[in-house]
This record gives C-alpha cells, sequence and structure tokens, in this order.
C-alpha cells in the first residue's frame, strides 16, 4: 500500500517509487505538511520543520499547546491553509462565514485510505485503479464548515494529486472567497520557478526567475488557461537542470482562470499555493452543500527536470487522456486552414484530398467556414448548420466523398462562441455573456456564450449531435478563439456573479463529457486560437492539441520545446505547412518541417494540390517515416538534449526519445541559427545502456553507451538555412 497511517507519530505517509509525500496530525489536530521529497526510510519528519523561532508578529491559536510561544499558523507548514485566522503567508483557502465572519481554523476529524483513485464530481482527473486515495477530513473548529483533503497516489508515475471538497453543514450559506486546491510549505532552501509564459503562436517560452520575498505569480484572468501562462511550474532548486536537482512539477488539471503563486516568508520558507483565481471569484455553498476544487497534479524529481517531465508524459497519456486514441496510432491528418482559409468548396477540399491521399495521409479535416453564412469570421458562429451550396451538396455527401477517396473525414467546431450576425444570436441575445446595460467587448467580432447556462449548453449539444449524427465523421477539432469578458450571467442573482467563470468550467466540462462518450469512435482535438487552452483540464476530453497557431518548424522549436516540461508529444498537434511561411514569413526546408513535426501527431496545414512533384515525394517519404519511428517517438522517454533558449551556448535545439530499456533512440536536432566559420557541436545522448554497443544511422563506427553519453557524437551541418537531421541510434 502506497499509504501508510503511523498510529504511534500519526503521521500519514505517501509513497510512490522515487519519492515521499508526509503529514501529521500534530497536538492540536492541525494538519501539518512535514515533508516532499525524495523517498527515504519511514520516519516522522516533522523535526524538519518545527516552529521553535517565534515568526515576528506572528500570533498564537487560542488552544496553542504550553510552552510553545513560536506555535502560529504564520509559522506552521499545512497541509491547507486559510485565511483570516492569522496565517499572514499566501493562503489557499477564504471562508466567508454565514454570519459574515471571514476565517476558517481547519482541525483533524478523521482519515480513510481507499483502493483506486478518487474521481470529482463534474471536474476532470488523473485516474486509476491501481493508484491509492487518502481522504483527510478537517473540520473547522468553530463552524460545520468541513475540508475533506483528497490526495491520489500513483507510485509507478511518482505523481500525487491532490483536491479538495468544502462541505457547508452549518445552517446558513458560506460563501468560498478563495478556494485554491493546493499549500505546499517547502522545506528551507532558495528555489526557483521555472514557468511557461507566452502569446497567440508563441505560447509556452520557457522563464526561470528566483523565488523571493516579493510574491511571483502565473496567472490568468481570460475564462481559460490561456496562450499567456500555462497552468504548469516547476519550482526547483537553484542549481537544477535536465538532470540534477530536485524539481516539483506543478500542474493544474484545470482550463479556466488559475493562479500558482510562490513567496520566500518571513522564516525564509517558500510557500506554493495553485488553484481557480480567487479575483472575480466567489462561490456560495448552501447549507449541505459542497464545493470540489480542481485537482492539482505534482511530481517530485530528485535528479531534475527529464525525470520530472516523463513522469507526467506518463502518467498524462495513461491515467488522465481517455478513449480508444490515447494509445493508438493517430491518423496522419490534413487540415485545410492555411490552405484555403474560407475560400472553398467540395470540390476543392475533394482536390485536396485527392492529392493528399496518395501520398499516404489518411483523414481530411475541413476547418471553419462550413456553416451558415460563414465565409469570413464576422458571422455564423452558433447557426452549426451546413451550408449546402458551398459544400455542394449534405454534409453526408461530402463526407462521403471523402471517404471515397480513402480517407476519413473530419470537422471543426467553435461550439463555445456566437456571433452577433448568427440566427441563435437574433433569436436568444440573452445566450452571450454580457452585463446589464454595457455593451460587450468583441473579439475575432464574437462574443461568448453563457456555458454557465444549462439550457444554453443543451441548445449547443443538440446542434452538435445533429450534425454529428447526419455524416460520417471521424475527428472534430474544438476550437475557442476569444476569451472571456463581460462576465454576467442573467440566469443567477446579483450576488452568485462571482461564480459565473467556474459555472462556465462545469458547463464545457459537462458538454464535452456528454459529447465525447457519446461518441467514443470519433477523435478530438482541443485548439484555442491555437495552444491557449493547452493544459490537463483539455487533455482528460481529447487526448491531443493544436500546439500553436504558428506553424514556422523554427518557431516550433520553442513552443514544442516548453510544452513538453509538462505534456507528452502524443498531445502535441503539429503540421507541415507551406514556406513563406503564414505567420512570420520564414522559409525553412520541407526536410526540417517534417522532422519537427514528428515530435508531435505530424499531418499537413496546406493546398497539396499546389505542391510541386518533388515536394509531393518528400511528404510520402516523411509519412512513411514518421510511422516507422512512431512506437518510439510516441512512447519512448523523451530528453531535452539542446534548448532553443540558449542561443550563446549553441546554435542548435536537439531532443530524443529512446526505448525505456534503452536499446534504440531517435535525436533530431534542427540548427535554428547560421554563423561563419562554424565550430563543430557535439550533443549528449541520454538514456543508452553504458555497457551496449550501438551505431548511428547504420554507419560503420561502433560507440559504447557510455560515449554517446559522456562525449556524445558531432552534429552534422548542411551549408544552407535550417538544416535538421534525425539520428537513428541502434544496437550494433
Ligand atoms: C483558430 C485555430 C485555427 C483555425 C481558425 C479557424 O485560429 O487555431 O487553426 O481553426 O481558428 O477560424
Amino acid at each position: 500500500m502506497a499509504i501508510v497511517f503511523n498510529s504511534v507519530d500519526k503521521t500519514y505517509t505517501l509513497t510512490t517509487k522515487n519519492t515521499m509525500y508526509q503529514m501529521k496530525v500534530d497536538e492540536c489536530g492541525v494538519l501539518e505538511h512535514t515533508y516532499y521529497g525524495a523517498k527515504m526510510d519511514y520516519m516522522d519528519m516533522h523535526y524538519g520543520v518545527e516552529c521553535v523561532y517565534g515568526a515576528s508578529f506572528s500570533p498564537n491559536p487560542a488552544d496553542y499547546p504550553d510552552e510553545k510561544w513560536a506555535y502560529s499558523y504564520n509559522a506552521l507548514h499545512q497541509e491547507l491553509s486559510c485565511a483570516g485566522i492569522g496565517d499572514f503567508r499566501l493562503t489557499a483557502m477564504g471562508v466567508r462565514n454565514g454570519d459574515g465572519s471571514f476565517g476558517a481554523e481547519p482541525r483533524f476529524v478523521s482519515a480513510n485510505i481507499e483502493k483506486g483513485k478518487y474521481s470529482l464530481s463534474g471536474l476532470p482527473s488523473f485516474y486509476g485503479d491501481d493508484a491509492d486515495t487518502l481522504v483527510v477530513t478537517l473540520k473547522d473548529n468553530t463552524n460545520d464548515v468541513y475540508f475533506h483533503l483528497y490526495y491520489g497516489v500513483f507510485e509507478e508515475y511518482d505523481l500525487i494529486t491532490r483536491s479538495v471538497v468544502v462541505e457547508n453543514k452549518t445552517n446558513c450559506s458560506i460563501k468560498l472567497e478563495k478556494a485554491m486546491t493546493l499549500t505546499l510549505d517547502l522545506p528551507t532552501g532558495s528555489y526557483d520557478m521555472v514557468y511557461f509564459h507566452g502569446r497567440h503562436t508563441r505560447e509556452r517560452m520557457l522563464e526561470r526567475t528566483s523565488i523571493k520575498h516579493s510574491r511571483i505569480s502565473v496567472a490568468s484572468m481570460r475564462g481559460a488557461s490561456s496562450h499567456m501562462e500555462n497552468p504548469f511550474v516547476v519550482v526547483c532548486d537553484k542549481n537544477a537542470n535536465e538532470e540534477y536537482g530536485s524539481a516539483w512539477g506543478i500542474g493544474l488539471v484545470y482550463s479556466g482562470n488559475f493562479l500558482i503563486s510562490a513567496e520566500k516568508n518571513l522564516q525564509e520558507k517558500t510557500r506554493v499555493v495553485a488553484g481557480i483565481n480567487p479575483e472575480n471569484f466567489n462561490f456560495e455553498v448552501e447549507p449541505n452543500g459542497k464545493f470540489t476544487c480542481p485537482e492539482v497534479a505534482m511530481v517530485y524529481s530528485d535528479s531534475g527536470f527529464a525525470k520530472m517531465s516523463n513522469s507526467f508524459h506518463k502518467a498524462i497519456r495513461n491515467n488522465l487522456c481517455r478513449g480508444k486514441f490515447k494509445n493508438a496510432m493517430r491518423p496522419v491528418l490534413i487540415n485545410n486552414w492555411e490552405g484555403t482559409y474560407f475560400d472553398f468548396n467540395a470540390d476543392k477540399l475533394v482536390a485536396m484530398a485527392h492529392e493528399a491521399q496518395k501520398m499516404g495521409v489518411e483523414l481530411f479535416v475541413m476547418d471553419d467556414g462550413w456553416f451558415g453564412k460563414r465565409d469570413n469570421d464576422r458571422c455564423a458562429l452558433g447557426d452549426w448548420t451546413p451550408n449546402e451550396k458551398k459544400l455542394q451538396g449534405t454534409l453526408s455527401e461530402l463526407a462521403q466523398r471523402i471517404n471515397n477517396e480513402g480517407m476519413k473525414f473530419g470537422i471543426w467546431f467553435e461550439p463555445e462562441c456566437i456571433s452577433e450576425d448568427s440566427d441563435l444570436y437574433r433569436a436568444h441575445p440573452d445566450y452571450a455573456l454580457a452585463m446589464p446595460n454595457r455593451a460587450p467587448q468583441v473579439s475575432r467580432n464574437q462574443y461568448v456564450l453563457d456555458f454557465s447556462r444549462k439550457d444554453v449548453v443543451d441548445n449547443i449539444y443538440n446542434q452538435l449531435v445533429k450534425v454529428l449524427d447526419s455524416a460520417n465523421i471521424s475527428y472534430v477539432k474544438w476550437d475557442f478563439n476569444r476569451h472571456i469578458t463581460d462576465l454576467y450571467s442573467v440566469a443567477l442573482p446579483a450576488d452568485k456573479q462571482g461564480e459565473v467563470y467556474h459555472r462556465y468550467m462545469l458547463g464545457l466540462y459537462d458538454l464535452l463529457e456528454k459529447i465525447t462518450s457519446k461518441y467514443p469512435d470519433i477523435l478530438f482535438e482541443s485548439c484555442s486560437g491555437g495552444g491557449g487552452r493547452f493544459d490537463m483540464g483539455m487533455l482528460y476530453y481529447m487526448p491531443q492539441v493544436w500546439t500553436s497557431d504558428n506553424s514556422d518548424a523554427i518557431d516550433r522549436l520553442k513552443i514544442q520545446y516548453g510544452t513538453s516540461f509538462a505534456y507528452p508529444v502524443s498531445t502535441m498537434g503539429a503540421h507541415v505547412s507551406v514556406c513563406p511561411n503564414h505567420q512570420n514569413a520564414r522559409v525553412t526546408p520541407l526536410k526540417t518541417r517534417g522532422n519537427v513535426a514528428y515530435f508531435g501527431t505530424y499531418g499537413l496545414e496546406l493546398d497539396v494540390t499546389k505542391m510541386t512533384d518533388e515536394e509531393k515525394t518528400e511528404i510520402a517519404r516523411q509519412i512513411k517515416e514518421f510511422k516507422k519511428y512512431y512506437e518510439l517517438i510516441q512512447r519512448g522517454d523523451y530528453y531535452r538534449l539542446i534548448s532553443p533558449f540558449t542561443p550563446d551556448e549553441s546554435l542548435y535545439c536537439a531532443w530524443e526519445t529512446v526505448k525505456p530499456d534503452g536499446s534504440e533512440a531517435l535525436v533530431c536536432a534542427v540548427r535554428y541559427e547560421t554563423d561563419a566559420c562554424t565550430a563543430p557541436e557535439y550533443v549528449k545522448v541520454k538514456g543508452l545502456c553504458p555497457e551496449k554497443k550501438y551505431r548511428i544511422n547504420g554507419g560503420d563506427r561502433v560507440y559504447t553507451g557510455s560515449a554517446l553519453m559522456n562525449i556524445g557524437f558531432m552534429l552534422e551541418y548542411d551549408f544552407f538555412s535550417y538544416p535538421s537531421r534525425l539520428y537513428h541510434i541502434t544496437l550494433a
């Protein structure tokens, strides 16, 4: 059992293959957090977090133990930190009681160890029968407000998940003004935070900063996790790198507003909190009602980022993504967006499918523009009725024509949005989020539907079902092309408007659950103006995400590299597109575009009817090569070898995938900068067996695994812009 209760020490210890997490019920009944780090032999680790020096101006709880003058909520390492009762650090929970007072002092009531992983009502979460669950119930020492702390332990992946369910057993409503899931008090030390910021077409750029005494945060108030920040951070030793040092990966299984914040406090200790962003949030919990906080997923690694990433990759692939596609070979697809934008008809699409099929493409995706009067982005969202003039027949007939070309057929939707110029808006203007007497903000000429309302979600569900039932559809791209403003739902009273953001997410998740379970044979890909909602929440419903609207292979190096810290290659939608590239006008070799897209789902996004014969032959070769390496790439251990964020250190970006037994590896190296009189560059391989012998691309030289890992091999240099190579390393 991965969870052990020690009745003498009153500790609960969670153990995974390489890590350990411990909490202890102290003499006041406070659930103290005593340890999260490398696996060790059991001991009561409380001595490492004891309050022995008084934290200045830190009050004591009324029942603080005799003599323990340093005992204060402001100094204790706690599993659940609450505002209002003398903890002046970052806190997770803010409870406004029925009498208007603000605060709660959670004390231990009971705990339960259960086989299998808990699930969360209405919210995405990791799952698994072979995981274990610990539920610890705490109760405010004054009011009948309960906090059920859920812990999921996935031994094999070193993954620990957490959630909190707040239950109100008082006889009046309470308001949660903050309902963040995670409090993580780290041991004394100095830490960095690695996080992934960006913007549209430039998602998940890696940055690193020290955690000092001022608070640092990554956050979204956009109603979506967003391109600008990702709900995933790594807190690590100051000298941690890919293979060295302590690293705690912390990700939210949530796609809406979030906050991950860290600070060093007056006792020089670091606290991290993570959960729903408390800004413009408050949630009423009625008597006997409950509120469930979104899940937080954590992996600790004692040897740097690579180990942490591989644990997340496996856990996300196997225990977060669901459905028949999660580990299946995904079809190579072509999407017509960059090939045609809105300017197409059925004949054009069929001609593209005809050419693509000859190269080995298996699925044709019809993107935006197939419904209502949608010939541009100013109208028709909300009217999910096929435009039979443009499709030159019914949707079913078009699907049939594509199928006749030997390809599956897929389709684009943007179910959460509505155009002012749409029949749906004309009939139901109140379906869009808008504040009373204030004209709502438009973004990409559209509004956001009020998904906190069941009738609105039902309307969209019925429209989607009608379309999906009408034709042979094998794939859906689910887009969301603006962020939420004008937060106001006509269906809720004034004092409940702070619930709308979260209720929107619950409505969205409910719709996704219904649709994806009704159509288990459809492959769903999530998208939000590219990678604006690339998070663990969406991956529970859809196993792949369009990583970025930026399809330039060189920009993609940074985007895919940053994304890989948390998310596996199998989740990253990656397509070969045309040059000059539509986002940045860069010209790159077709081979480099292919090599970069291999480390994703690989597909095409261009007008294949305009390609030369030479280009078509190259694409056909790439599809064969991608399939040859598919298993290795998608299921191998993934290593970042040379960062694209450090041009002063190297002109290359390189990453690698290696079979877990070390018998085969594939390294992809792309040169993203040029210089004259170039110096030789070597790359060190990872994950091989030191004593075994290997060849690279079947060449004559035989290397030992230890040589390839300690010396590396020289990267070949092709004398043109943006060259790239694959190095296939096999046993000699
Ligand atoms: C978003 C997506 C694109 C494309 C367009 C269509 O920007 O990220 O891939 O689907 O919408 O409008």
